[in-house]
C-alpha cells in the first residue's frame, strides 16, 4: 500500500504482538501438561489437544483428569486447609499480594498465552483480562487482611470446587481463587477444556510465590471432570458457565450440604432512549456485543431502541460495524478476534441460520481464512418471542427491536428468563434512575457497559443464577457463620384421644390474600397436646392452596415498593398486638409443645419483630468506589416472593424469624407453618389481621410440609425458598429449585437456636435481599 493510499483510507497498519516468549514457554514444557496437585505437576497423561482458534494450530496436549486425580486434588486441598486458614488474615494477605505482583510481572506472557488459547484480541487480554485479574488478587489481599476485624463471626467453608468457562479463562480463575483463598479456603479448580493454559501458568506462579502446597490445585479435562468435582468431597461448588450445566449441578448437589453459586448465561438488554448520545451508545455497543466476540455472559446482546431514533441509530450502527476490524487476534489494532473453538463457531452459525425472522445485516468486512471467525451481525425487527430474542447466542450477533415508551422498554427488557445485566443509555438522569430499579438484573450500567471490578459484586437473578462474585457480598459464599452445628432432632407430634374443650368446631383456617381460607382439600387433622388433649383441628393445605397463596403474594407487589419506614411501622404494630396477647400465646405454646417455655418464646418473638422493624429502614446498600469515572451503587432489593418451610420447633418464634426479615426487606411470603405444632401459626393470623398488613404480603399455610416443599421449590412465581424443616426436605427443595434456578436456603438437617443469636441477624437479611449494582457516571 502506498503512502497516498494509506492517507486516503486512513487504515491501520498491522501491529503484531510477539508470540515468541509464549511459544518458548510451551516448548520448554514439551507442549504436554499434567495436573497441578499438592504443589506439583503430575506426569502428563491421556488427554486432548488445545488449539489456537485463530489458525487451528495445536498449542499443547492436556491431560484428562481421572477420578483418582480429582480425589488426590481434593485430599491435598483438605490436608492443606486447616493450616492455610490458621495462617490468619495477614498471613494469607501476603500470599495474595505476592500472587498479584507475579501476575503483574508476567502480565505480557499471560496476555499472549490467553490470546493464543482463546482467540480474543490481544488489546482486550492485555488491557482488560490480565489487569482485572491482578486487581482481583490485590483487592482480596485486602479482604484477607480485614477478615478478622470486619467479619469476626465468619470462618472458611473448607475446600471449594471451582469450574470455569472458556470466555475469560484467567479472569474467571482470579474471580474464583482470590476470594476463596482470602477467606481461608483451599481450592480445586477446573478450567474449561478449550482454554486451560493460563491456569497452568498460574499454577507455576503459585509455586514461585511459595504458596503452601495443596492450597491451589488445578485439574484439567472436560465436563466429565467437572461432574467428578461436583460429586467429590468438597464443601462448595462455584460454577460459571451455561444455564443448562448450572441446572444439572443444582440438581446433582441437592441435599449434599454443599454450598453452591451459579453464574450462568444472560440475554442482557441494551436500552437506547431517544435522548441518548447516539454516537456514545453505538460505541458502547461495540463494547457490549463485539467485546470478546460476544462470548460474554453479560453481553448487551438484546438491543432495544426508542422508536423515534431507531432508523437513525441503526444506520450509525451499521456504519460502525463496517469499520470493525476483524482478524488475527495477535494484531494490536484488531477489534474482533476468533471464536473459541470450531464447536462454538458451528453453534453460533447454526443458531443464526435457523432464524428466518427480522432483517439481517452482516458487517461489510473480509473474514480471515482458516480460523473460527464470525462476522459482526445485527438482526433487527425481531419479535420478543423470537428464539434469537430469548436464547443466548454467545457470539458477535446483536438482535434488536424497538419500543415506544419507557414502560414498554422495561417490559421488553424483563421479558426474559435471564436477569444478569442491563444497560441504559440516556442523557436524562431522572429517566435512567427511574428505569434502573425496575429491571430484573443483578447489574445495571448507565451510559456505560460491560464494566466490571473486584469491588462491585457480579451476578444475576432468575436463570442467570445466584450468588455474587466480588465485593463484600462475594465473600458470603466462601464463609459460614461460626456456630454449634448440632443435628436437627425429629419432632413427633403428640397423639391422643381426648375430646375438644368445647363442642364448637375449632378448625383453624389458612391465611391467603389477607383472608382466612378453607383448604382446597377440605381436609383437616387433629392437633393433640402432650397430655393427649385435643387442642383443635388444623387445615391441610395442598398445592392448590399454595398456588392461591402465590397468586395473592404476586398481587401484593406494591409492598416491595413501599418505604422501609412503612414496613417498620407495620412490624412494630404486629409486635404490639402480639405483646398484648402474650399470656394467651404462651399458654397455647405450652399446651402445644408441653413444658413452660412458651412465655420466653413469645417474648423473644416480640423482640425479634422489633429487631426487624429496626432493620427495615437501616439495612442499606453501599456505594462502591470503582476505578472508572463513576460509582457502583450496590442497592439492596427484595428478592420477591419467598416461600419458607418454617421450623418444627419454636412454632411461633420460628415463623416470626422467617416472616419478619423477609417482609422487612420488602418481600412477600408464603409460610408453611410448623407441622407438629401448627396452631401457634393459626392463632398468629388473628394478630396479623389486626396489624394493618396489606393483603397478600403474608400468607400462612398449615399441613404437611412434605407435600408443600416440592411445589414450592418448583413454582415459577416463587423467587426463593427457605427450608428450616425436616432434614429430608433440604434435598427436595434444592432439587426442585433447579427447575428455574431459584435461590434456596436450607438447613441440611442442622438445628438452629431460634431463641438465641442464630435465630436472627444479617444472615437472614442477606437471604432476604438481592444486591443490584447500578453503575452510574460520577465525577470527572
Ligand atoms: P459449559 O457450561 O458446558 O462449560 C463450562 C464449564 O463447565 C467447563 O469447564 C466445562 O468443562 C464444565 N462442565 C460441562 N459439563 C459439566 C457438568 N455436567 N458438570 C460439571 N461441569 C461441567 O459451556 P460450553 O458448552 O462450553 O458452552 C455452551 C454455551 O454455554 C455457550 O454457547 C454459552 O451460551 C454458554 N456459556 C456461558 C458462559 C457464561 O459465562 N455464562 C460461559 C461459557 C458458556
Amino acid at each position: 500500500m502506498s503512502v497516498s493510499e494509506i492517507f486516503e483510507s486512513l487504515d491501520y497498519g498491522a501491529a503484531p504482538e510477539c508470540v515468541d516468549e509464549a511459544q518458548a514457554w510451551l516448548e520448554a514444557r514439551g507442549r504436554r501438561f499434567g495436573h497441578f496437585i499438592d504443589g506439583c505437576f503430575t506426569a502428563p497423561g491421556e488427554g486432548f489437544e488445545s488449539r489456537n482458534p485463530a489458525n487451528g494450530q495445536v498449542l499443547a496436549e492436556l491431560s484428562q483428569a481421572s477420578a483418582a486425580d480429582v480425589d488426590a486434588a481434593v485430599r491435598a486441598a483438605r490436608r492443606a486447609q486447616g493450616k492455610w486458614a490458621g495462617l490468619g488474615g495477614h498471613g494469607r494477605a501476603r500470599y495474595l499480594y505476592a500472587l498479584a505482583r507475579l501476575l503483574q510481572k508476567y502480565s505480557r506472557l499471560f496476555a499472549v498465552l490467553e490470546v493464543l488459547d482463546n482467540g480474543k484480541p490481544i488489546r482486550e487480554a492485555r488491557d482488560i483480562d490480565v489487569p482485572l485479574a491482578q486487581r482481583h488478587f490485590y483487592y482480596h489481599a485486602g479482604m484477607a487482611q480485614l477478615m478478622e476485624s470486619e467479619l469476626p463471626d465468619a470462618e472458611a467453608l473448607g475446600v471449594c470446587g471451582q469450574i470455569i468457562p472458556w470466555n475469560f479463562p484467567l479472569l474467571m480463575l482470579a474471580w474464583k481463587i482470590a476470594p476463596a483463598l482470602a477467606m481461608g479456603n483451599c481450592v480445586v479448580l477446573k478450567p474449561a477444556e478449550y482454554t486451560s493454559l493460563t491456569a497452568l501458568l498460574f499454577a507455576e506462579i503459585c509455586r514461585e510465590a511459595g504458596l503452601p502446597k495443596g492450597v491451589v490445585n488445578i485439574v484439567t479435562g472436560d465436563g466429565a471432570v467437572g461432574e467428578m468435582i461436583v460429586q467429590s468431597d468438597v464443601d462448595r461448588i462455584a460454577f460459571t458457565g451455561s444455564t443448562e450445566v448450572g441446572r444439572k449441578i443444582r440438581a446433582a448437589t441437592a441435599g449434599s450440604g454443599k454450598a453452591l453459586s451459579l453464574e450462568l448465561g444472560g440475554k442482557s438488554p441494551y436500552i437506547v432512549f431517544d435522548d441518548a448520545d447516539l454516537d456514545s451508545a453505538v460505541e458502547g455497543l461495540v463494547d457490549a456485543i463485539w467485546f470478546n466476540q460476544g462470548q460474554v455472559c453479560c453481553a448487551g446482546s438484546r438491543l432495544l431502541v426508542h422508536e423515534p431514533v431507531a432508523e437513525r441509530f441503526y444506520a450509525k450502527l451499521r456504519a460502525r460495524m463496517d469499520r470493525l476490524r476483524i482478524g488475527d487476534p495477535m494484531d494490536k489494532s484488531i477489534d474482533v478476534g476468533a471464536l473459541v473453538d470450531p464447536m462454538q463457531l458451528t453453534r453460533v452459525s447454526e443458531m443464526v441460520a435457523a432464524n428466518a425472522a427480522g432483517e439481517r445485516y452482516v458487517a461489510d468486512t473480509e473474514l480471515p481464512q482458516g480460523g473460527c471467525f464470525y462476522p459482526p451481525t445485527l438482526i433487527t425487527g425481531l419479535n420478543p418471542a423470537d428464539a434469537l430474542m430469548q436464547e443466548e447466542i454467545f457470539g458477535p450477533v446483536l438482535v434488536s427491536t424497538t419500543f415506544r415508551t419507557p414502560a414498554e422498554a422495561v417490559q421488553l427488557a424483563n421479558n426474559s428468563r435471564y436477569g444478569l445485566a442491563a444497560t441504559i443509555w440516556s442523557e436524562n438522569i431522572n429517566l435512567a434512575l427511574d428505569v434502573a430499579p425496575q429491571l430484573a438484573a443483578g447489574i445495571v450500567w448507565v451510559n456505560g457497559t460491560n464494566l466490571m471490578d473486584a469491588a462491585a459484586g457480579f451476578g444475576g437473578v432468575r436463570e442467570s443464577g445466584f450468588g455474587r462474585e466480588g465485593g463484600w457480598e462475594g465473600l458470603a459464599g466462601y464463609t459460614r457463620l461460626r456456630g454449634s452445628r448440632k443435628r436437627l432432632k425429629e419432632i413427633v407430634p403428640f397423639s391422643g384421644d381426648g375430646s375438644p374443650e368445647t363442642s364448637i368446631d375449632r378448625t383453624a383456617k389458612l391465611y391467603i390474600g389477607g383472608k382466612q381460607a378453607r383448604p382446597d382439600s377440605g381436609y383437616s387433622a387433629p392437633v393433640w397436646g402432650k397430655s393427649g388433649a385435643l387442642l383443635g383441628q388444623v387445615s391441610l393445605a395442598n398445592r392448590k392452596d399454595l398456588r392461591n397463596a402465590v397468586e395473592a403474594a404476586q398481587a401484593a407487589k406494591s409492598w416491595s415498593r413501599s418505604t422501609g419506614h412503612l414496613r417498620a411501622q407495620i412490624l412494630y404494630y404486629i409486635a404490639e398486638n402480639l405483646a398484648a396477647r402474650s399470656d394467651e400465646f404462651a399458654r397455647r405454646l405450652d399446651a402445644l409443645q408441653g413444658g413452660k417455655a412458651g412465655a420466653k418464646e413469645v417474648e423473644v418473638g416480640v423482640r425479634r419483630l422489633f429487631t426487624y422493624a429496626a432493620w427495615a429502614d437501616k439495612y442499606d446498600g453501599q456505594v462502591h468506589g470503582v476505578p472508572i469515572r463513576g460509582v457502583a451503587l450496590a442497592m439492596k432489593e427484595p428478592v420477591g416472593v419467598i416461600g419458607a418451610l418454617c421450623p418444627a420447633e419454636a412454632p411461633l418464634l420460628g415463623l416470626i424469624s422467617c416472616m419478619a426479615p423477609a417482609i422487612a426487606m420488602g418481600n412477600r411470603v408464603i409460610l408453611a407453618a410448623s407441622e407438629p405444632f401448627p396452631l401457634a401459626a393459626s392463632d398468629f393470623i388473628q394478630v396479623l389481621e389486626t396489624s394493618d398488613v396489606p393483603a397478600g404480603v403474608i400468607n400462612i399455610l398449615t399441613g404437611r410440609q412434605e407435600e408443600l416443599a416440592e411445589p414450592m421449590a418448583r413454582h415459577m412465581d416463587i423467587d426463593a425458598v427457605w427450608c428450616f424443616g425436616a432434614e429430608a426436605l433440604s434435598c427436595v427443595v434444592e432439587r426442585g429449585a433447579a427447575s428455574n434456578i431459584k435461590r434456596s436456603w436450607v438447613n441440611n438437617g442442622f438445628a438452629r437456636d431460634w431463641l438465641g443469636a442464630e435465630g436472627e441477624g444479617r444472615e437472614f437479611l442477606q437471604a432476604a435481599t438481592e444486591v443490584k449494582n447500578i453503575w452510574v457516571p460520577y465525577g470527572e
